[in-house]
């Protein structure tokens, strides 16, 4: 029901206009915050993190939304961590129900972070926090690793 109102496919065909448009990849990663956040009603905060690989540190890139004090998270803690250890998509319905989370604002219900892989190694992520409770689907998981997928080139 979430998602009734939503055009994924058309969103995903917008990512591919950016992706090829000739911007930097901070300007790329910058536009599609923006279009996530603005489209898709359940997404109230969108961020990239960026592994640093020498200090196996997660760096915030661009992101919409409020401003986060979290701008580097060591690999293998909070949900994003987690996700730069294992490279595994995780969807946390209810972050109460999280033992291993940052929390960045008192708003957040719940959380997706979808890995980016270049070559099967682990470059980035996307974070999204949602102020809904258990808000995220199936289809929200094929959206975004099909926009995950489409920024590997950029690596
Ligand atoms: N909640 C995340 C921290 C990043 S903020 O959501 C922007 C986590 O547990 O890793």
């Amino acid at each position: 029901m979430n998602n009734i109102h939503i055009n994924y496919d058309q969103l995903l065909q917008e990512v591919d206009l950016y992706i090829s448009a000739c911007k930097t990849m901070d300007g790329i990663l910058s536009d599609i915050t923006g279009l996530l956040k603005s489209k898709v009603y359940h997404y109230d905060w969108v961020g990239f993190y960026l592994l640093d690989k020498d200090q196996s540190i997660l760096i915030l890139g661009p992101f919409s939304g409020k401003p986060t004090e979290h701008t580097q998270i060591q690999v293998g803690k909070g949900v994003c961590g987690q996700v730069a250890e294992n490279n595994q998509l995780k969807i946390v319905q209810d972050i109460s129900q999280e033992g291993n989370y940052i929390a960045c604002s008192i708003d957040v219900q719940s959380e997706i972070v979808v890995p980016i892989l270049k070559d099967g190694q682990f470059v980035a992520e996307i974070d999204i926090d949602s102020h809904s409770p258990a808000p995220f689907t199936l289809e929200d998981e094929i959206f975004l690793t099909s926009i995950c997928q489409k920024l590997s080139v950029l690596f």
